[in-house]
């Protein structure tokens, strides 16, 4: 480990900031709305601009960085592995993918695990695997939920139960149809004769951090089983022990006493992964039951280079690291203070803040309507985005959801005194906006 600790950073170049938003602005095709801010490098929960100056990173570039940012044992994991085999295809075997596959499913349940690049190509995945269950009766259909979130692939567009990301692309992949989230009675209702499966997400990430109810997982459980349908779960945000489980599901039910009344225990057909797996390299996965994890037989599905040695090495060590530093505990003791703290700012503040939602360390703020009027900031750009902007100059990053939820996904090792530095941030910010009370 000696040998391969990364040098330190090179020196920070001033005020480089308009040099390289013009290289976007020439070269970069412009599909993301960007935040003025560029950033150099960073160092656990913190990051810094190329200016020098650091922020407390609450967004973990959305839901990714688990470990937080150059983490030795990530760079460890992958000098270590790059000296021996980056990539090799999926003509051959190697060790790592075998040994990631076992520990995905001992984390989960009996089945077997396929790897990807990205979290829509996990759902990709499992849009194929719904497909081929269902082909030989003439069954097709999958029915996500509203404001759901399942990638930008034109098929993740058109399972995503959101208007916005389908304008301007249609047509659409057909057999998706979107129904109310946590509505059981609507879910029952939508199944046709073509229905082959339901897809939900645990906790609704980019919908703005909904969680799913006991009640209706369980449902959607019974639902599949008495219709045989796959129950398919996008854990590609809201997994990888965010929630303070391994899976949000096992968080959401594991007080419930309807889930204990069960002989089984709930478990979905498939589990879609991503984001967090790989710590900031990029990966994803899904993980599909033991009666159907050879469906996608040899032939039927396949990409270059998902599951590469280099990138399980990686998610080897990132799991190593949460077990080791004991992270699923921190997820939810850390995340509870937090959503404790951000609790008493929406006592203090309720005319800026309308709710707090969320598990471990997937939190949303739902912004109350009367702050629009006191945010500054172009008054085009959704609340979200400009009291993302405000937090930005007091220091904090956070991602916004939809257009007035705020969003807090950090690193999974994130501590107390680095929450409650967050959380005064946040205070501070909304103090300058409105009186307490107000
Ligand atoms: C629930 C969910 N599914 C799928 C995706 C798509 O993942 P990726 O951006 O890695 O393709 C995302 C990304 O935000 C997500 O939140």
């Amino acid at each position: 480990m000696k040998e391969i600790v990364p040098p330190p950073p090179p020196p920070i170049v001033r005020n480089q900031f308009e040099t390289i938003r013009e290289l976007f602005t020439k070269n970069v095709v412009p599909s993301y709305g960007r935040f003025d801010l560029a950033l150099s490098h960073g160092q656990g929960s913190y990051v810094f601009d190329v200016n020098g100056r650091r922020y407390l990173d609450l967004g973990g570039g959305i839901a990714v960085c688990a470990l937080g940012h150059a983490h030795p044992a990530i760079t460890e994991a992958l000098v270590e592995q790059s000296r021996k085999l980056i990539h090799c295809s999926n003509l051959y075997y190697q060790e790592p993918q075998g040994r990631l596959a076992q520990a995905l499913v001992n984390l989960i349940g009996p089945g077997k695990v396929f790897f990807s690049n990205s979290g829509a190509e996990a759902n990709e995945g499992l849009f194929k695997l719904a497909r081929k269950f269902g082909h030989d009766e003439g069954r097709f259909e999958i029915l996500t939920a509203i404001n759901s979130f399942h990638g930008r692939t034109l098929a993740g567009i058109s399972a995503t139960g959101q208007d916005k990301v389908k304008k301007g692309f249609e047509p659409m992949v057909q057999g998706f149809r979107h129904v109310p989230y946590n509505d059981l009675e609507a879910m029952r209702n939508a199944i046709s004769p073509a229905t082959v499966a339901i897809l939900v997400e645990g906790i609704q990430g980019e919908g703005g951090v909904t969680p799913a109810t006991p009640e209706y997982l369980l449902g959607l459980r019974q639902l599949c089983n008495g219709k045989k349908l796959l129950l398919m779960m996008d854990s590609v945000q809201c997994g990888h022990f965010r929630s303070g489980r391994f899976q949000s599901y096992q968080r959401i039910l594991e007080n419930s006493e309807l889930a204990t009344k069960n002989d089984e225990p709930f478990l979905p057909d498939a589990v879609s992964m991503a984001k967090s797996l790989g710590g900031g390299f990029p990966m994803g996965a899904f993980w599909v039951r033991a009666p159907f994890a050879d469906l996608l037989s040899a032939g039927t599905h396949g990409t270059t280079y998902g599951g590469s040695p280099l990138a399980c090495a990686v998610a080897l060590k990132v799991l190593e690291v949460i077990e080791r530093d004991k992270l699923e505990a921190n997820a939810r003791e850390v995340g509870e203070h937090l959503k404790a703290g951000l609790l008493a700012l929406k006592q203090r503040y309720p005319k800026a803040v309308r709710e707090v939602r969320g598990l471990g360390l997937m939190l949303g703020l739902e912004l109350a309507p009367e702050l629009t009027n006191v945010l500054p900031g172009d008054p085009a750009k959704s609340m979200a985005t400009r009291l993302t902007s405000l937090l930005q100059a007091g220091g904090l990053l956070v991602i916004p959801a939809g257009t007035q939820i705020i969003r807090l996904l950090p690193a999974l090792n994130l501590r107390r005194h680095e929450a409650e530095e967050g959380l005064g941030i946040i205070e501070a910010t909304l103090r300058s906006l409105a009186q307490p009370g107000s």
